[in-house]
């Protein structure tokens, strides 16, 4: 809405005791990202002018969170958990500067989509002092019903002060709520604290804005949109709807998802033209996958860059601070964490590669382990371009290999090899010819000196 200010206040506090963790219910993720994440990236998109958020007392990891979010976001305690309109008070130095809309949206429910939020500022623009999303949900219990009179939004009911006739209506608040700021800090402040729970209930701002004679709206919207969180099992069913849209927006992009119902994307996960992603294969957060990769099945691939026409295993574990270079391999049980592989280097089969960096060409053989932990700190591997390690080879860091340079299989490696050198690191083997003839011939003499002496 061009020309309106507008200030989103997002309620975040309250333990989510049905959540039944001792993470406050906000910080649980779909998608690899906090629920509270979600809700911050579609205000900040939708393009508001300012953002609060209301924690609990001592909920400091909230806080955090919503900084490291969105940077900027206004934090505000509520001291006492004494409902929605209670809480959304917190805030009102913000709603003090007056913005033109505020917008109140609630920390649980996640799948809100920046257009949903730009479509309920749009009653304001036409005069409404409070316009709420609405919603049919498959099943409504739990949720506020709306109530009308003449047409016209009139109350909210919540599910423990509603009537049996009230509990058949299906159409529910979504929870989000934009109010006139000319309006808001007067009719939020009238909200009383006469229902069952005896808490400050926001959703009383549509009767008491009817009775000081403003408008209220309601904007009807899909389920998904405004699903609430309160249980593990909502939690689930949210997580559900988010990969089906990622799942949906990647196809939209380009990617090939074999079996889309089998991959698990995280809210960030960026793919280029041309990426094939095999069945079973989870994405958590900050992975870009570039142009013409694949990733086979059964691989866990977190915080990691995989190049172009980079091939992952199956079974495969890319770590963060994992980066592949053009055309590198990563095969099957092969674990890579902090480590840079260089354009088309191969570690095929069985590995560790940590604190690494493997230059371009090089092959790592079945079995290699950087050995990066000495049991207080960590170590860098460098392995040169074009290098060769032979299977089941250990390379105990700090270690360099040279370029080209060649490691026999089995070697356990504690010296820096120079470019171009070959380094074998293991016990010289021993051939005994006929030893297996005297072995024989000892134990028959020896079983012989025992009869004697019965
Ligand atoms: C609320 C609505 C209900 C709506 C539903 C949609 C009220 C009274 N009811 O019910 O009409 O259908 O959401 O999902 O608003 N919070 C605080 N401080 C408080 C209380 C709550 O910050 O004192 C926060 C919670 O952390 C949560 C949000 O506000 O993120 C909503 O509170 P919750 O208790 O989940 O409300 P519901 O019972 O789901
Ligand atoms: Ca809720």
């Amino acid at each position: 809405m061009t020309g309106r200010t507008s200030l989103a206040i997002v309620l975040a506090a309250g333990e989510g005791t049905r959540m039944l963790s001792a993470r406050p219910k906000v910080l649980h993720a779909i998608a690899g990202r906090s629920l509270l994440a979600h809700v911050l990236a579609a205000i900040a998109e939708a393009g508001v002018n300012a953002i609060a958020v209301v924690i609990g007392p001592g909920q400091e990891a909230v806080a955090a969170e919503a900084e490291r979010a969105l940077p900027g976001a206004e934090c505000f305690v509520q001291g006492e958990r004494r409902g929605t309109a209670h809480a959304a008070l917190a805030a009102k130095a913000a709603i003090e500067r007056r913005p033109d809309d505020l917008l109140i949206v609630y920390g649980d429910t996640p799948l809100i989509r920046p257009a949903t939020i730009a479509r309920l500022r749009a009653p304001l623009a036409a005069g409404a002092a409070v316009a709420v999303l609405a919603f049919r949900p498959a099943d409504p219990a739990g949720y506020g019903r709306l109530l009308f009179a003449d047409g016209a939004l009139a109350a909210i009911r919540e599910e423990a002060d509603a009537d049996a006739a009230e509990r058949a209506i299906g159409l529910c608040n979504g929870g989000v709520m934009a109010l006139a700021g000319a309006h808001a800090l007067a009719i939020l402040r009238r909200i009383g604290s006469h229902n069952r729970k005896g808490e400050f209930y926001l959703t009383d701002a549509v009767e008491i804005a009817r009775g000081m004679g403003l408008d209220a709206a309601a904007v009807e919207v899909e389920e998904d949109d405004v699903r609430g969180i309160n249980t593990k099992s909502e939690l689930a069913a949210a997580e559900a709807v988010a990969q089906q849209r990622l799942r949906q927006s990647a196809l939209d992009a380009g990617v090939t998802l074999v079996a889309p119902e089998t991959v698990f994307l995280s809210a960030d996960t960026k793919f280029g033209k041309d990426v094939v992603v095999e069945p079973y294969v989870v994405f958590g957060e900050k992975v870009t996958v570039e142009e013409g990769a694949v990733i086979r099945s059964f691989s866990h691939v977190t915080g990691a860059h995989i190049g172009k026409r980079a091939s992952v295993g199956p079974f495969a574990r890319l770590r963060p601070g994992t980066r592949l270079g053009e055309g590198a391999r990563i095969g099957n049980f092969v674990e890579v964490k902090e480590a840079v592989i260089g354009a088309g280097a191969k570690a095929n089969h069985l590995s560790y590669l940590g604190d690494a960096s493997v230059g371009a060409n090089a092959n790592v053989g079945a079995g290699t382990i950087t050995c990066n932990f000495d049991g207080s700190d960590k170590h860098r591997t460098t392995i040169g371009a074009e290098a060769f390690i032979g299977s089941n080879s250990a390379l105990v860091a700090p270690i360099e290999i040279g370029e080209g340079a060649y490691i026999g299989s089995g070697s356990v490696i504690t010296q820096n090899v120079p470019a171009g050198a070959l380094a074998l690191g293991r016990g010289r083997q021993v051939i005994k010819e006929g030893w297996v003839e005297r072995l024989r011939a000892l134990k028959s003499l020896g079983r012989k000196k025992a009869h004697s002496h019965e």
